[in-house]
């Protein structure tokens, strides 16, 4: 059965319908007569119409705008002495890759140099599964309580009366929310507008663990640095590509590729012990924080390589179905609560947005076969043919705790759940701001920009935040800022023509919630 891939652009092909014959001219209807009404026979012309109504399926729901391109990832470090990930101890081993850059906020058909995050999407075919990891360009992120995401999304999108982008309820929110400041500070610096999706590095953001086969584990965040460094465009010109070539992001990506110079990124982790994780200064799965290089640094492991374009760009890259939740043997998810609630919303926005096979697609299909008992469904191209649709005892599948397979190494059923354990009793939890959240980005602000970035950064608020009419919200978010450094906020309120504000009234340092691992509310 040809895949949609092999297709080049002109391969000679003769023009037929959907069921394959021929047809006589592609631009013909049948009617009767020259002048008469159209024949329902015409199955090529129904077809053609009904077929061009489905064209669209849901863009995502964030992350729409976006680019891609294949590649490979190698191993270049043996890290087995902290993982049996065979992904992390293969030196030399290159597994197929795609990746996808996308901005979050804007629709499908926004500009690719809007001040935003980056999306940076990659999905690892390896010998035990893929691998994805669903990270952004930036280290942290703006919540750590997942409810918060759907209406923190939507301050970022359209108000629902006017239909337009609006600053009052961005920083309305924002300001509400003030664990978002560090990466608000990250995005309105200059690194918020990357020139290209394939000049800024990638980050895991979320705390992940990486397992050994005796059950010993470590804390881990991925860094995906890229080779040619990080470069960013200035605000003017970021605005005036935005009208000049929306697509900017896309078409050098693709253009660097097609002119044969790959984009590379060195990979390293980071890594705590438990024990580490319970004297860390800040909660290890609260991912509005940074581990600082100093204490843990970075351990290179891989590179990856972006070699080649997609054929087709809706087939390979608009229905690449990227999900936290496809990880691999050794490389689990920690027990932070958005990446958990993330585990669900991208597996489950895939069977909205692509339908219950996803999965099946060329793009996302696995290179190791998928055997269990998951059947039919919507374009189920592959069924799994003759395997019985339960465990047979006659034709059973083979499975870890039984013999092991190919698939990754045998160990038995309670070893693959003894890696962390939790006591506690149900809560409802919802994270308090303290004196801990605003020091990550005064270090960013005092210690890391110069006088130049910080003026830049007081420029690139002032502009966003000059547009809010409320005077409260106006008011609050410098307080927000004032809780970082005064003189910053003293510089925006200036520039915005606002009073100045006080830091917002939190609690001290000391009393934030500490995290002792294996321990959840109330034990
Ligand atoms: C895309 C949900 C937080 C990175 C998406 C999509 C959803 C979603 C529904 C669309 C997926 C699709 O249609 O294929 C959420 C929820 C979050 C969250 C519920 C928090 C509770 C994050 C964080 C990161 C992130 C913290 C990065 C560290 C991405 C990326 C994409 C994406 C890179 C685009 C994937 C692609 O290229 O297909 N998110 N997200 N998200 N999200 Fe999130």
């Amino acid at each position: 059965m040809p895949s949609p891939q092999v297709f080049a652009a002109t391969d000679g092909a003769v023009y037929t319908t959907s069921n394959g014959a021929a047809v006589a001219h592609p631009l013909a209807a049948e009617r009767v007569g020259p002048v008469g009404p159209l024949l329902l026979q015409d199955f090529h012309h129904i077809d053609l119409l009904a077929h061009f109504d489905r064209e669209r399926i849901p863009e995502r729901v964030v992350h729409a705008k976006g680019a891609g391109a294949h590649g490979y990832f190698e191993t270049t470090h043996d890290l087995s002495d902290i993982t049996s990930c065979k992904l992390f101890t293969d030196v030399g081993k290159q597994v197929k890759i795609t990746a996808r850059f996308s901005t979050v906020g804007g629709e499908s058909g926004s500009a690719d140099t809007a001040r935003d995050p980056r999306g940076f999407s990659l999905k690892l075919k390896t010998e035990q599964g893929n691998l994805d990891w669903v990270f952004n360009n930036t280290p942290v992120f703006f919540i750590r309580d997942p409810a918060k995401f759907p209406p923190f999304i939507h301050t970022q999108k359209r108000d629902p009366q006017t239909h337009l982008k609006d600053a009052d309820m961005f920083w309305d929110y924002l300001s509400q929310n003030p664990e978002s400041a560090h990466q608000v500070m990250i995005l309105f610096s200059d690194r918020g507008i990357p020139d290209g999706y394939h000049n800024m590095h990638g980050y895991s953001g979320h705390t992940f663990k990486l397992v050994k086969d005796d059950g010993s584990w470590v804390y881990t965040q991925i860094h995906c640095i890229a080779d040619g460094g990080f470069k960013v465009l200035d605000t003017a010109t970021a605005r005036n590509l935005s009208a000049d070539n929306p697509d900017y992001g896309i078409q050098s990506l693709f253009e660097t590729i097609d002119a044969g110079k790959f984009p590379s990124w060195t990979v390293y982790v980071q890594t705590m012990t438990p024990e580490q994780a319970e004297n860390f200064r800040y909660n290890v799965l609260d991912l509005t924080k940074v581990w600082p290089h100093k204490d843990y640094p970075l351990r290179p492991v891989g590179k990856f390589v972006l070699n080649e374009n997609p054929q087709n760009y809706f087939a390979e890259i608009e229905q690449a179905a990227f999900a936290p939740s496809h990880l691999i043997p050794y490389f689990e998810a920690s027990a932070d609560p958005v990446l958990q609630s993330r585990m669900f919303s991208y597996p489950d926005t895939h069977r909205h947005r692509l339908g219950a096979n996803y999965h099946q697609l060329p793009v996302n299909a696995p290179i190791i076969p998928v055997a269990n008992f998951q059947r039919d469904g919507a374009m189920a191209f592959n069924s799994q043919g003759a395997r019985p649709n339960y465990q047979s005892s006659i034709t059973p599948l083979t499975y870890l705790s039984n013999k092991g397979s190919k698939n990754g190494t045998p160990r038995d059923y309670e070893r693959a759940r003894q890696h962390e354990s939790w006591v506690g009793g149900a809560f409802w939890d919802l994270s308090e701001i303290t004196e801990l959240d605003f020091e990550q980005p005064r270090a960013l602000y005092q210690n890391v920009m110069d006088d130049a970035a910080r003026a830049r950064l007081v420029s690139n608020i002032a502009g966003h935040l000059g547009g809010a009419k409320s005077a409260e919200v106006r008011a609050r978010t410098l307080s927000y800022f004032a809780s970082v450094d005064q003189s910053l906020s003293d510089r925006i309120a200036k520039a915005i023509g606002s009073p100045t504000a006080k830091p917002l009234a939190v609690k001290p340092a000391s009393e934030a919630v500490r995290f002792r691992h294996g321990v959840g509310a109330a034990a």
